[in-house]
Parts: C-alpha cells; sequence; structure tokens
C-alpha cells in the first residue's frame, strides 16, 4: 500500500497542465485549458482541463479525473504505476514494489485475456464444419493460409454456444460478458452470445493478445460488422488494427501505409506490403497516432475511394497537422479499396499507386481544384477560395510558400491574388468561432440536482453539515452521484477544502470519477447555497417519493387482479399518505 501522503505530494506537484500537454496540445481558454480529446476522435475540442481544480474532463466522450486517471488510461497502467510515473516526471524519488504494482492495484484482466483466446480458438475450430461460412471466405479470396495465421474463425448460428463453451471452461459468467462475449437480456433473466452467424476477426493489442472481435456478416445483413464493446482489454479509440504483426516492419521501413479496414489489411499483409494498419472504418484518434508515431516517421494513408474514406482522410490530415505531422495521401480511383483493388488489379498496379502517394496539402489543392470548374471564372473563383482556406491553415512558412506557388499554377492565377484571398480568409473566417461550446449531456431535473448537490458538498464546505441533514444517499437516482455521495457522507465533519483531485482517488470506479469531474468543469456557477440546498433537496425527495408511489401503483394493479381486497385498502391508504407528502414539499 502506497501511504497517502506521498500519493499527496505526488499529486500536487504533478501538475496536470504539464503532464498532459505533452500528450495533447492544450489551447487557454478562459480559466481552463482546451484540447482535442486524446481518448476519442473529434473535430472540435471538447476535452477541457482545469489547472486550478487539477482535473480533467471531456464533454464529449465522457472521460474525466485527476493527474492519475490521466496516465492510467493513456498510458494503460495500474494505479501505483501511474503514481510512479508522475513521481518520476516532477523528479520525486519513489520506488515502486512489485505487490503494490501489481495485484493490490490493478484490475486482474487474466480471466479475459484468457476468456477471449478459448473464443478464438472456439470460432476457428468451428469454422472447420461451418460451410456457409467456408464458402464466403472462398469467395472473399481467404486461403486456408490466411485464416490461420489471421485466427479467422465463424460464429455458429446459435444463441448460446459462446456461452456454454467458455462456463463449462469454467470462466465466470461476468468474466465472459465483461470480455464483451455475451449480453444480458434486458430483463436480466439471462445471457445470449454477442456474435451469431458471423466471420469472426480476432483484434489483437500489439503484444498479440486478443482483446475483442470484428465479426462480418455472411449474407450482407446489417450491420455489416459487429465489433466487440468496450472493455477493460479492449479500447476502441486507442488500439490499432493489426501493430502486433506490422509492427517491426513499420520501424525498419519507418513508414507506415494505414487502410480502413479488415480485410485491406489482411490482403495487403498477405501481398507482402506489411508495414500497415488499420483504423478499422473510423478516423483516428490521437492516441492512436501517438501509438503509430512511436514506430513510424512517414503516414500514408490508403483510404476507401468513397466519400467516406474522403472525410475519413480529411480529418486524419487535420488532426495531423495539429500535431505537427504531415501525411501523404493515396488516391484509389473507382470507388475501391484496397482490398478490391489488389483482387482485381493485382499486388503491382496497388504497389504503383502507393508510390505516387502525394503530400496531403497537395492532396486536398488537388481535391479542390478538381471539384470545381475551373475554365469559368466563377469557377475559379470558388476554388482559389477553397485553396486559400487549406493553406490558411499551414502553420509552417516554407511549406505554406511552395503550396502557393502550386495552387495558383494549378487554378491559372497570379500567387499574389492566392494570397490576398488567403489573408481574407485568415482574417474573416480563420478560426471557427462557434467550435468550442462542449456539448453537455442532457440531464434531467434529477440528475442535475444530484449533480449540484455534490457540486454544493465540495465547494461550500460551510454548508456540509445543513446537507447531510436534509438530503439522504437512497435518495439519489443516479448509481455515479450516489456512491459519491456516499463516500461523502464518510468524510463526514471536514471542516475545511477539499480538492477534487484527491477525492477522485478515494472513488473506486470509473463512472464516478467521470462524473465528478464533469460536475467540478461544468460552468454552472452556484449563486444562492441555501436556496440551491432547499430547491434540489425538494427534487430529490419529490423524485424518490414518486419512484415509491410508481411501485405503490404496480402492487395495487397485482392486488386488484388478485382480488386481495385487504392488501388493495391498505396499499391505498399508504398511496394516499405519499400524495400528502408530495403535496407538502
Ligand atoms: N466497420 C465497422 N462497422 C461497420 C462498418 C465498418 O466497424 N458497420 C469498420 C470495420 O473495421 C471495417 C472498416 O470499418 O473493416 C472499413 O469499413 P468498410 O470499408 O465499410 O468495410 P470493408 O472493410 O471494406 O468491408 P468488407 O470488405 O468486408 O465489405
Ligand atoms: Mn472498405
Amino acid at each position: 500500500m502506497i501511504e497517502n501522503s506521498r500519493i499527496e505530494e505526488i499529486r500536487e506537484k504533478a501538475d496536470i497542465v504539464e503532464v498532459i500537454s505533452s500528450y495533447t496540445a492544450l489551447k487557454k481558454k478562459g480559466k481552463n485549458y482546451l484540447a482535442l480529446c486524446p481518448f476519442h476522435s473529434e473535430k472540435t475540442p471538447s476535452f477541457t482541463v482545469s489547472q486550478e481544480k487539477q482535473l480533467f474532463h471531456c464533454f464529449g466522450c465522457g472521460q474525466g479525473g485527476n493527474v492519475f486517471t490521466f496516465l492510467m488510461k493513456i498510458e494503460n497502467l495500474s494505479f501505483a504505476e501511474a503514481v510512479k510515473l508522475a513521481a518520476d516526471r516532477v523528479g520525486i524519488e519513489f520506488t515502486l514494489d512489485a505487490a503494490s504494482a501489481g495485484k493490490q492495484f490493478r484490475q486482474d484482466n487474466r480471466a479475459l485475456y484468457a476468456a477471449l483466446d478459448k473464443a478464438a480458438d472456439f470460432f476457428q475450430a468451428n469454422m472447420e464444419k461451418d460451410e456457409a461460412a467456408n464458402k464466403y471466405a472462398a469467395e472473399r479470396g481467404l486461403t486456408q493460409k490466411i485464416l490461420d495465421f489471421f485466427r479467422i474463425g465463424s460464429a455458429p448460428d446459435s444463441w448460446d454456444s459462446i456461452y456454454k463453451h467458455l462456463t463449462q471452461a469454467s470462466f465466470s459468467v461476468s468474466d465472459i460478458e465483461k470480455a464483451g462475449l455475451i449480453i444480458r437480456k434486458e430483463d436480466g433473466s439471462s445471457y445470449y452470445d454477442r456474435f451469431r452467424k458471423r466471420l469472426m476477426f480476432p483484434i489483437w493489442d500489439i503484444q498479440g493478445r486478443v482483446i475483442g472481435f470484428g465479426a462480418r456478416s455472411l449474407d450482407g445483413s446489417s450491420p455489416k460488422y459487429i465489433n466487440s464493446p468496450e472493455s477493460p482489454v479492449y479500447s476502441k479509440g486507442s488500439v490499432v488494427y493489426g501493430l502486433n504483426f506490422s509492427k517491426d516492419r513499420i520501424k525498419e521501413e519507418k513508414r507506415v501505409y494505414l487502410v480502413e479496414g479488415y480485410m485491406d489489411f489482411i490482403r495487403c499483409y498477405a501481398h507482402g506490403i506489411k508495414n500497415i494498419a488499420a483504423s478499422s472504418g473510423t478516423s483516428l484518434t490521437p492516441l492512436q497516432i501517438k501509438a503509430l508515431g512511436r514506430l513510424a516517421e512517414e503516414f500514408v494513408l490508403v483510404f476507401d475511394s468513397d466519400e467516406a474514406g474522403a472525410e475519413a482522410s480529411r480529418r486524419t490530415i487535420d488532426l495531423m497537422r495539429d500535431m505537427d505531422l504531415y501525411p501523404k495521401v493515396v488516391t484509389l480511383a473507382g470507388g475501391k479499396d484496397p482490398d478490391e483493388l489488389i483482387r482485381k488489379e493485382g499486388a503491382e498496379k496497388f504497389g504503383e499507386l502507393l508510390r505516387a502517394a502525394v503530400p496531403a496539402t497537395r492532396y486536398r489543392i488537388d481535391s479542390a481544384v478538381r471539384a470545381h470548374n475551373i475554365k469559368e471564372a466563377e469557377g475559379k473563383a470558388r476554388a482559389a477560395k477553397k485553396c486559400a482556406a487549406i493553406l490558411s491553415q499551414e502553420k509552417n512558412q516554407i511549406i505554406r510558400d511552395e503550396y502557393i506557388k502550386y495552387a495558383s499554377q494549378r487554378l491559372g492565377i497570379n500567387s499574389d491574388s492566392l494570397l490576398a484571398e488567403i489573408k481574407r480568409v485568415s482574417f474573416y473566417g480563420g478560426r471557427s468561432s462557434k467550435s468550442s461550446a462542449p456539448l453537455k449531456r442532457p440531464g434531467s431535473k434529477v440528475l442535475k440536482a444530484e449533480r449540484a448537490l455534490i457540486k454544493l458538498w465540495m465547494e461550500v464546505p460551510a454548508i456540509r453539515a445543513d446537507l447531510e441533514g436534509s438530503v439522504l444517499a437512497q435518495e439519489f437516482s443516479d448509481p455515479a452521484a450516489k456512491k459519491i455521495f456516499e463516500l461523502l457522507l464518510t468524510l463526514k465533519g471536514l471542516e475545511e477544502e477539499k480538492p477534487y483531485s484527491s477525492v477522485t482517488d478515494m472513488l473506486n470506479g470509473e463512472e464516478e470519477k467521470k462524473l465528478l469531474s464533469q460536475i467540478a468543469l461544468d460552468r454552472h456557477e452556484i449563486v444562492d447555497y441555501s436556496a440551491m440546498l432547499k430547491d434540489c433537496s425538494c427534487v430529490l425527495k419529490a423524485n424518490s417519493i414518486k419512484a415509491d408511489i410508481e411501485e405503490l401503483r404496480q402492487q395495487m394493479k397485482e392486488a386488484e387482479e388478485a382480488k386481495d381486497t385487504e392488501k388493495l385498502n391498505s396499499l391505498q391508504a399508504q398511496y394516499l399518505e405519499h400524495h400528502g407528502r408530495l403535496m407538502s414539499l
């Protein structure tokens, strides 16, 4: 166990702004800092860091916590390891014994990895007797060698085969569910298999452990792919498909080809293009780009030539530019992806296209020019405006000058006219203005009240005694808010300010940490403390009485059906009494 005072010392010294800014570019905005969230893919920043509160929160994906939470998430560490890393950064002597690094803090995920690996075996074995899956695999040119190498299998057309197989192998139902392989029914009565009648592509972490599956429908039914849900071992925003196979080659060649799909990866790899990785559809997150940046210097985007692929290219280019990276882009003609292209036209032809990759800025200028009819003055003006917008985002002067020359040549205009256009764009529309308003999760009145009460407790020590006297933990309806409030009640009698960042470490669950950081960084100001307390406690009380009334109504219905008049009478009396309490609030 690490002493609490040591943890506090390290937390105080390791400034969250400093730590986070080595992962994503922070921009000061009012009291806080804003950035593109490293945990999910976004266009406008909703990732907020408060220096004063020493917390971060993403209003887009909901991740949040203190400096340790951040390091745990981004570096995939246990709590103790995160403390150690933070200590190293600020030069505090701190040694981590194996015991506290391992079992005490880290969730032990061994059972999940084992269950997933066992599931991969099961799907592979099933494939041997699955005619439909074999027929499909053959049509798609997946040879036995490929199937074996990538451990591709198939899920049977059954609701409980993986459930049975893994429970019989004595995995706990809870672990199988956590691994994302089974789903609990709405009514909670039982479970069913998530993947049925599909071709199963295992998804690996960079060390080659199976962490999830991508499941392709065999008959074109929708959705085309079902992927594993987020789990303690699988985080979609941080894993890059295929790096376990390709990392060495990427390092050697210092270049990575980024494709969209599992099949694109497999096809390229099977044809000897091994410095490759797949984004799995969406545009990349900063976290994924970081992971790739540790291996490669040059990034080449080889996305599908449909509109979705073009959009993914644009977003990835934007994101990379913010990280001072300059990818190249390959254009695949004719509505194809690498898999289709290699199958139809051969790896030779595909290799030529790869060699013809152009720098992102040139690619964007080319697309802008191509999208307009520059033979007419009006079309030319619109294309010039678009090019100016692209060039105005280019921070590097040398690169910018070079492309001003290039674009004006392509447009057939004077480079001074383009320069003037760039100045206009930067002046009027350079920075988008509406982009910074973070999305707030729509909350009901009750959830808002619960959050406000927690905020009150945290920020107004003088009101704590009143608050603890007038609100009960069981009146909370949001489970995470309830857990936080329960914790606060155990700190009873605490007079001084308790910083959010240290309360964060006392919370066990992920959800609670996220909620607390959201409450802390929510811009809602509390003006009249006691009025606020009164309002909120009323809302909670009313809500909990309403829940009781609902329950009574249900029981009354049952009693009526059972013709149990005695019970009905007693329930009615309770019902009226509840109503009276609700009215008097
Ligand atoms: N994807 C997904 N869910 C979907 C569609 C796509 O997760 N409903 C991801 C998969 O990782 C897929 C990638 O996005 O490999 C690329 O999507 P797309 O180009 O539509 O699929 P392909 O890989 O071309 O699929 P296929 O070749 O099997 O038709
Ligand atoms: Mn595709």
